[in-house]
């Protein structure tokens, strides 16, 4: 790929041009030479576990614009696509994430030319005083064109009601996801039971966005999934007594389904503590064959203390 060379180079500003310049068409053809046409997405998607709407999206998005490049070349009208996206789930399971993935998808599929991410929320968009608002959510628009602008919870712009300057940003973003939807694409995130309410609040907001994905929160087996990728990304594993620990604890925490229980956030706290018990043991035990070094133990877990509550 080009942005891996570019990226080698350290230049980006470079790799941006020299990528703009790739013909669509060319990459298609590599795309469409493969075995599957959607060998790609599922490439990129590969470190996501679950998440089979979204991956079914990207890649619906995907052949709707093969196929358009294709009817274009028989004379066929083209039709551009709305791509606006409504996400809403629970902490933790995976909305920034994958917001910041689409750019760079995005950008590989030369549906926007900059593919950045700018990730805002209610204090970067709503002004103190009238007019100030539509002024800073335009100039966040601006600032995101080309790219994605991800605003995590979007429902705290219609938390005033009618007078509140929320509204005027709701408005300015309609405006332009209308307006500019070329080259533009809005993601509004946001917990479900706030998303919804948001949406009967702004009647008529819902239909704007072609593509509302639910982030379900995770099960136990998903979690594991998630743990065990983690520590592996790390080059550490879980010895079989901390899988059969941390399984047993997620079985009590996925049942109490606290409402602040993180998801896949709360797994990565975990692993991560663990690698730092793991040093500290090591260094007390001054044992570091390579076998030690890459094992994580149910102790390191330390799952009795769970300060991970975040
Ligand atoms: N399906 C998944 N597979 C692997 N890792 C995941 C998955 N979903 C989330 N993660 C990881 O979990 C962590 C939290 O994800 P992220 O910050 O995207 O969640 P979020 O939905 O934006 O949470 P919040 O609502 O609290 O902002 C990240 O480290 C992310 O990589
Ligand atoms: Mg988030």
């Amino acid at each position: 790929m080009a942005q891996v060379h570019g990226y080698k180079n350290g230049k980006i500003n470079i790799v941006l041009q020299e990528r703009e310049n790739v013909d669509f068409q060319q990459k298609s053809k590599v795309h469409s030479t493969e075995n599957s046409p959607f060998k790609h997405i599922d490439h990129e998607f590969s470190s996501f576990v679950g998440m089979t709407n979204l991956k079914n999206s990207i890649k619906e998005i995907y052949a709707s614009l093969l196929i358009n490049e294709k009817r274009k070349e028989m004379g066929l009208k083209d039709s551009k696509q709305v791509l606006h996206m409504l996400f809403k789930g629970n902490p933790g399971t995976g909305k920034t994430t994958v917001a910041r993935k689409l750019a760079s998808i995005y950008y590989e599929m030369n549906i926007l030319s900059k593919g950045h991410f700018i990730e805002a929320e209610r204090a970067d968009l709503v002004g103190e005083y009238i007019g100030q608002t539509a002024q800073k959510t335009r100039a966040i628009i601006q600032k995101a064109m080309g790219g994605i602008l991800f605003i995590d919870e979007a429902y705290s712009l219609a938390r005033g009601g009618e007078k509140d300057f929320g509204k005027e940003a709701i408005d300015t973003l309609v405006k332009h996801m209308e307006d500019n939807h070329e080259d533009f694409v809005l993601i509004l995130a946001g917990y479900p039971s706030e998303m919804n309410r948001f949406l009967t609040f702004n009647p008529g907001l819902e239909s704007r966005f072609p593509f509302i994905l639910e982030f379900d929160d995770y099960e136990v087996d998903q979690l594991m999934e998630i743990a065990n990728r983690m520590a592996a990304e790390r080059e550490y594993n879980l010895s079989k007594e901390a899988e059969w620990e941390l399984r047993n604890h997620l079985y009590k925490k996925v049942q109490h389904k606290s409402r602040n229980f993180s998801n896949a956030r709360y797994v990565r706290n975990v692993i991560e503590r663990a690698i730092r018990m793991h040093a500290v043991r090591l260094l007390k035990q001054n044992s570091y064959s390579s076998k030690d070094l890459v094992l994580l133990t149910g102790n390191d877990l330390q799952l009795d203390r769970d300060r991970t509550n975040s």
